[in-house]
């Protein structure tokens, strides 16, 4: 993976995922979801069979020299209320997108990521364009998601889960993933806790929403 320190965000293809790609994307996520791949908490090939069989349309890689880089999973849901509390369990079916509802009014982004060396050249910012592209192809409302607060275990000693929250959003402190959400164009509206198991998150994240603007009633 070396070669990859040197790229152009550009030559690298972001497309709908194919089933030959399933391979790529777990050997992509024991990487990008290190801590998470070491209790299991990774896509099986199962589940990304079953993300191709529901939504596939909703199912996103970045591809560098035939190497799967990036990958971005997403459902359409209809939450019972605007910011109704959930979890990364109950909103994705377990992982596996059963709670896809081709009429509901949301894309929701269960992950994305990016491989360790290939990060902060603008290809997790261009996954995020395709999900944006997504949200308006389908005329969805809104694109939300449950973001884990990545670097929350370096400061819950100082900080409860929201304070932290909203010292990344005043850009006093900066957070891999929120901070990187927030740069795309989300607004930041509470703490999610109880959210996934995750020891960097300590289980909070912040739900995000990114409102289309191209939406028609
Ligand atoms: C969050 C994540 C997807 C971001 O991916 P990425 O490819 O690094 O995203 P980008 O390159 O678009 O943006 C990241 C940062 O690099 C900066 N950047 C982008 N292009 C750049 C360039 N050419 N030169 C310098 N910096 C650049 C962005 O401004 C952004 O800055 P920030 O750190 O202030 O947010 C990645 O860090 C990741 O996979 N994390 C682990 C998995 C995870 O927890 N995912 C989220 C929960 S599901």
């Amino acid at each position: 993976m070396s070669s990859f320190y040197v790229i152009d965000a550009n030559s690298v293809v972001i497309r709908q995922t194919e089933y030959s790609d399933i391979p790529g994307i777990i050997e992509l996520q024991k990487q990008s979801f290190a801590d998470l791949a070491k209790i299991g908490n990774i896509w099986s090939e199962h589940e990304l069979q079953n993300h191709l069989e529901i939504f596939p349309e909703g199912q996103l890689v970045a591809e560098l020299d035939g190497k799967i880089v990036g990958s971005a999973t997403s459902l359409i849901v209809r939450l019972k209320t605007e910011y109704a509390e959930h979890t990364w369990n109950g909103v994705t079916g377990n992982g596996l997108l059963t709670t896809h509802v081709r009429n509901g009014d949301s894309l929701y982004g269960a992950d994305i990521s990016t491989h360790p060396q290939v990060r902060h050249k603008g290809i997790g910012h261009r996954l995020y364009q395709g999900r944006k592209d997504i949200t308006m192809k389908f005329n969805l409302r809104r694109m939300i998601a449950g973001g884990r607060l990545y670097n929350y275990c370096e400061y819950a000693d100082r900080y409860d889960p929201s304070n932290y929250a909203h010292e990344v959003v005043d850009c006093r402190l900066h957070d891999m993933v929120l901070s990187f959400d927030l740069l795309n164009g989300f607004k930041y509206i509470k703490i999610l806790p109880n959210y996934l198991e995750d020891t960097r998150s300590l289980n909070y994240a912040s739900f995000i929403e990114w409102i289309n603007p191209h939406f028609r009633t």
